[in-house]
């Protein structure tokens, strides 16, 4: 039957494959036939996303993503049967609620570094010939870039930044025939979601679930639309940003 989101053989690397939506983005993606590059700090939970993915010939690549001298290596691990990439998608991401008053120039790195440096670093290297051939790369953002909550400048600006990226990384890579998007998730019953409403009033969150006509969101949510945007069904679309936020109007 014929599908438009089939990834039969497109290699695709995920990070934050450990966990939430990077985890049900991996096997989503596998049951659609892709082969995936997993990474993520912990082995044991990239070792359980592998569990639940469909497919063989998928790799575990454990991979601290503030470590900016060894992305040659991950990229040459990845590629290392000389298959090259087909997709990329950077769903790791910190999301600390600190008040403006204990902002320190280290926690403002900690967070630029993975939600924003990384992905940089991770296009640059998936856009050298040596690895991919075209394909589709897609950043994850967050509604709070858009919608503002209290204490989380620094998780808002470094998503924001992320945003702020795509077009000029799409003008860039057209010629090489790389699409780029991202996908703007709202809230998403995750590992960080609870940790989130661990720390607030629990009016705090009834307020964020009640700006989303369709209350919280899950993983597959988004996962569904970032397995669109590294598919043939979206080859038309490159330089935009993808809402999955339940109706946030
Ligand atoms: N959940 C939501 O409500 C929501 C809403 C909007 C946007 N988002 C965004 O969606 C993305 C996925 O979030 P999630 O909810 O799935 O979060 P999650 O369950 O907390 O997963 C975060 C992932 O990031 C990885 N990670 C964190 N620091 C890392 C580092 N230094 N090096 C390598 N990997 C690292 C973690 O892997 P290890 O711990 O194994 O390293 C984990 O796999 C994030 O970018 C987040 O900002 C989430």
């Amino acid at each position: 039957m014929f599908n438009p989101m089939n990834l039969t053989d497109r290699k695709i690397l995920v990070t934050g494959a450990s966990s939430g939506i990077g985890r049900e983005t991996s096997i989503l993606l596998s049951k659609l036939g892709a082969q995936l590059v997993l990474t993520g700090r912990r082995k044991e939970e990239l070792e359980k996303t592998l569990s639940l993915m469909e497919g063989i010939n998928h790799l575990v690549l454990p991979f601290e993503l503030s470590d900016f001298d060894n992305y040659k290596n991950l990229f040459n691990e990845a590629c290392y049967d000389d298959k090259k990439l087909d997709g990329l998608v950077h769903c790791a991401g910190i999301a600390k609620t600190i008040p403006l008053r204990i902002l320190s120039y280290e926690l403002m790195l900690e967070t630029m570094k993975i939600n924003y440096f990384a992905f940089l670093e991770l296009v640059k290297h998936y856009a050298k010939k040596k690895y991919s051939n075209g394909g589709s790369i897609v950043g994850i953002s967050a509604i709070n870039a858009h919608m503002p909550r209290k204490c989380m400048s620094l998780y808002a600006g470094s998503k924001g930044a992320l945003e702020a990226s795509i077009k000029t990384l799409a003008l860039e890579l057209h010629e090489s025939k790389i699409r780029i998007n991202s996908v703007v998730p709202g809230a998403i019953n995750t590992e960080m979601a609870q940790k989130y409403a661990s720390l607030v009033s629990s009016e705090q969150v009834d307020n964020i679930l009640d700006g989303q006509l369709m209350l919280m969101g899950n993983p597959d949510d988004v996962a569904n639309v970032i397995a669109f945007l590294l598919s043939d069904a979206s080859k038309f679309v490159t330089g935009r940003h993808y809402y999955v936020d339940g109706g946030r109007l």
